[in-house]
This record gives C-alpha cells, sequence and structure tokens, in this order.
C-alpha cells in the first residue's frame, strides 16, 4: 500500500494549551480512515492540520513523500479538500456552487459543465443544475456540498462529522456517496466522526484520540473486537463520556 500522508511526531499547541502531542501516523492512498474520539479532543484540529490549514507547533507532514509539503502548501492544498460540518452555500445555481473550485483553477467552460454534471449525478442531485441552492433541503445541500469537494477530482477528501445534521435517510445517502467517491475515483477519505455505527459501517482503519494523543490505530475490525488499548475499548463501548 502506498502512503499519502506520513506524519511524524505531530503536535499542536495554541498559545500555552497544547491540544495534540506526539502523533505518529500513516494514511494509505484509497483508504477510508476515520478518527474518533471525545469532544474537544482535536479531531477537527487534526483534519485542519491534514489539510495544511493549520501549521503544526512540532514534528513533520509528509506528503505523497513530499517532505516539503507544509512550504509548498499553495500547489499542494489544490490537492485537498475538504469538507466542513456546516458548508458554506453560495447565493446562486447549484451549477456555479459546484463549479466553483474549477473556476478558480482556471478549467475551460466546456470541460466544466462535464465535470460538474458528473459530479451531480456521483451524489444524485442530476437535474438539479439551475435551481438555487439556497432552496435545497439540508440534506441535498450537503450532498452539492460533497459534489463541489470532489469536482476538481482531489486526492484526499477530508469530512468532519458530515453527517452531523441529518435525519437517518440522509445519513446512508451521504455515506453511499463517500464509498463510491472511494470506490469509484479511488479518493483517500480522512472522517472525523462521533458516530461509532459510521465508523463500523464505512471505515477500514480507525484512530482512536484521547488526550490529545492517537492511543490506538488499528484495523476496524480488530478495534471493534479486540483493541489493544483498554481505554479504547472503553471509548468505544460509552464508558468514556463524550
Ligand atoms: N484557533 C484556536 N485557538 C485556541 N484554541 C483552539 C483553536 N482551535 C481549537 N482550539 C481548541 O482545541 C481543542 C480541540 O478542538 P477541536 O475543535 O479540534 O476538537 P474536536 O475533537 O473537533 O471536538 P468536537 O468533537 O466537539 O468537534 C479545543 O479545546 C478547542 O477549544
Ligand atoms: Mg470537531
Amino acid at each position: 500500500m502506498e502512503e499519502l500522508y506520513r506524519i511524524e511526531n505531530l503536535g499542536k499547541s495554541f498559545g500555552n494549551k497544547k491540544v495534540l502531542q506526539n502523533i505518529n501516523l500513516k494514511i494509505f492512498k484509497g483508504e477510508i480512515f476515520t478518527f474518533m474520539g471525545p469532544s474537544g479532543v482535536g479531531k477537527t484540529t487534526l483534519l485542519r492540520l491534514l489539510n495544511l490549514l493549520e501549521m503544526p507547533t512540532t514534528g513533520t507532514l509528509i506528503f505523497d513523500g513530499n517532505d516539503n509539503a507544509i512550504l509548498q502548501k499553495n500547489n499542494v492544498m489544490r490537492r485537498m479538500s475538504m469538507l466542513f460540518q456546516r458548508p458554506a452555500i453560495f447565493n446562486t445555481s447549484v451549477f456555479n456552487n459546484v463549479a466553483y473550485g474549477l473556476e478558480i483553477r482556471k478549467v475551460d467552460k466546456k470541460t466544466i459543465e462535464k465535470k460538474v454534471i458528473d459530479a451531480l449525478a456521483i451524489v444524485g442531485l442530476a437535474g438539479c443544475e439551475k435551481q438555487k441552492a439556497l432552496t435545497l433541503s439540508g440534506g441535498e445541500a450537503q450532498r452539492m456540498a460533497f459534489a463541489r469537494a470532489i469536482v476538481f477530482k482531489p486526492d484526499v477528501l477530508l469530512l468532519d462529522e458530515p453527517t452531523a445534521n441529518l435525519d437517518p435517510a440522509n445519513v446512508a445517502k451521504i455515506e453511499d456517496i463517500i464509498r463510491k467517491i472511494r470506490n469509484e475515483l479511488g479518493t483517500t477519505i480522512i472522517l472525523a466522526s462521533h458516530n461509532i455505527h459510521q465508523v463500523r459501517r464505512l471505515a477500514d482503519r480507525v484512530g482512536i484520540l484521547l488526550n490529545g494523543e492517537l492511543i490506538e490505530v488499528n484495523t476496524k475490525e480488530q478495534i471493534f473486537t479486540h483493541p489493544f488499548d483498554a481505554r479504547s475499548y472503553a471509548f468505544i463501548n460509552g464508558e468514556i463520556i463524550y
């Protein structure tokens, strides 16, 4: 398996508040990797570090073999896409919302049209191009945000609690979309989730964060049946409040 990320001894402090420390991790191309951990443990911060939106206080981050990724972040970030819990919606058509990432990359009009239509088909919004984005339902808006995030075929899609505010039917649709993006486009997916059931349904591998440290990284099967750290067991079984 080829590495997409390698992070070594990564740490992040805000002022004198240590949020993350001593994070060591490899993420492989094409996998669905999930971070779990209590609220406030640093999941969003870690995704922002992986997306190069935030600079680490200590340690190194190697992206696709490039150990200068942080210094070259303007180029490297173009290969990444992050979807926030509450996606921004521009007050224009669905088409324009999805086309945005291609327009800033100066892609020609014909190609933009084809790619937007393909992306909307993947998320089940074919035919909605002309609708005003602000009139979409919550679940549709989230799916549009997925189309916007994948339209330029990023190497990695970072998802921060992508289904937190959705009803079960839309959660299932979003999970299908996540699988489809990985299976059909080969995109590496890194997901922060509170939802243990969702992790069970989606993840290949899981990392558990506790008190600012990555206490265990393991396959989903192992983590749910034979975790090697007693605290992982406690977390998964709801004995650690989050
Ligand atoms: N820019 C910042 N300045 C100061 N503190 C910050 C900043 N960003 C995050 N933090 C702090 O870092 C800690 C981790 O926050 P983070 O949002 O990463 O947690 P989380 O695991 O995503 O939580 P949740 O599950 O509630 O989303 C929190 O204590 C938060 O207040
Ligand atoms: Mg968060």
